[in-house]
């Protein structure tokens, strides 16, 4: 190991984008079935900035025992550089991806080095580059675990159910709203992949980004409401959710689902009357699913949008663009860039 210090992001208050300081901490040991990886890039989510503001607008409840100072992140590509105690199948010089330790918000991921637990890595797909594999685990587990496969029995903390996916295929028309950003631009490429029709919600600018991924149809929320125009499809997925997102209600065929990504609120008898469901589901950690999710990366048959990237250093202004909105993509930090 070069030296026993690391560059890292840290959180020594919660506040806005400003309170993301650039410190020297010492390189983390990893322990019983963890890797240590070098990060070569991190991958930026939601989840970081509700952490940086004190998960004061985190819906549900979190685990999250963190305490200040805390290093934010939870998805990273890079290279393994040691292997601690009980690890299987990963060596040093492995290239490795992966969602960290989500939803404990100790991943830790802004971090020239992060000890990671190997059952969260999954191989970096080596037909892409570490900054797309960043910009891919949080977002496109989300998207796999919401439309493909839940893959874990952990309760959620959104509902009591299990949230199960609806099967799409030819012949079903999927609806997702907020599909330029990071979990919508995965639902849609999943959604296609699977072979349904797919309409895109998002705002005009990103409209022949989306007809390249694949969109049938395109809706600009900025002239039209969806709601008003879309009838009878079998599934809508939200990624914008909140209050707002009952409207989509309306446009689902008896029998079909709202999933809302980001939890809202739902009037039961509606629903019932409707003859529809609304199921939501927290995202985990799951290397095995990425691996699998993984090879839909290597072949380009799902493609990681990248809205832009900043130095590790400037973790702030990685912060600042994503509070003006509109991402087209995932935003990534750089860490090794030779
Ligand atoms: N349940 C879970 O476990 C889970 C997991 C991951 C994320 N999430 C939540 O899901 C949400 C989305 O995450 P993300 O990473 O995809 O965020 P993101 O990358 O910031 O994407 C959000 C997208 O929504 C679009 N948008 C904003 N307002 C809109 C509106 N009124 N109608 C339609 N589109 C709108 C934005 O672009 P335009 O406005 O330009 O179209 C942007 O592309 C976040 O709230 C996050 O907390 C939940």
């Amino acid at each position: 190991m070069p030296t026993h210090t690391m560059r890292a992001v840290r959180l020594h208050e919660h506040g806005g984008p400003e309170v993301l300081r650039y410190d020297t901490v010492p390189i983390p040991e990893p322990g019983p079935g963890e890797v240590l990886v070098r990060v070569h890039a991190a991958g930026v989510n939601p989840p970081d900035w509700y952490l940086r503001d004190g998960l004061t607008k985190m819906p549900g409840k979190t685990e999250s025992t963190v305490s200040l100072p805390v290093i934010p992140g939870t998805d990273v590509s890079g290279v393994v550089e040691a292997v601690g105690a009980d690890v299987d199948g990963l060596a040093v010089g492995d290239e490795v991806f992966g969602l960290l330790r989500f939803p404990s918000f100790d991943g830790s991921a802004y971090a020239e080095y992060v000890a990671a637990p190997a059952s969260d890595l999954a191989r970096k797909p080596a037909g892409i580059d570490h900054v797309h594999a960043a910009g891919a685990p949080m977002a496109l587990l989300t998207a796999w675990q919401f439309l493909i496969e839940l893959g874990h029995d952990h309760p959620s903390p959104f509902q009591a159910a299990p949230h199960r996916p609806v099967a799409l295929g030819a012949g079903t028309t999927a609806l997702v709203n907020g599909a330029a950003g990071g979990v919508g631009h995965f639902a849609l490429q999943l959604a296609k992949w699977k072979g349904a029709h797919v309409i895109a919600v998002a705002s005009g600018a990103h409209e022949s980004f989306l007809r390249e991924l694949g969109a049938d149809e395109f809706i600009d929320y900025t002239r039209s409401r969806p709601e008003e125009l879309v009838h009878d499809v079998d599934l809508v997925l939200d990624t914008v959710g909140g209050p707002h997102s009952s409207r989509f209600l309306r446009t689902l065929k008896r029998g079909g689902a709202l999933f809302p990504v980001f939890p809202g609120d739902f009037d039961e008898e509606e629903t019932a009357k409707l003859g529809v469901t609304v199921s939501s589901a927290q995202v985990r950690s799951n290397g095995a699913q990425l691996a699998v999710a993984g090879r839909l990366l290597d072949a380009g048959t799902v493609r990681v949008a990248i809205d832009s990237t900043f130095p590790l250093a400037d973790a702030r202004a990685a912060h600042e663009r994503a509070a003006r909105g509109h991402i087209q993509g995932k935003i990534v930090l750089t860490v090794v860039t030779h």
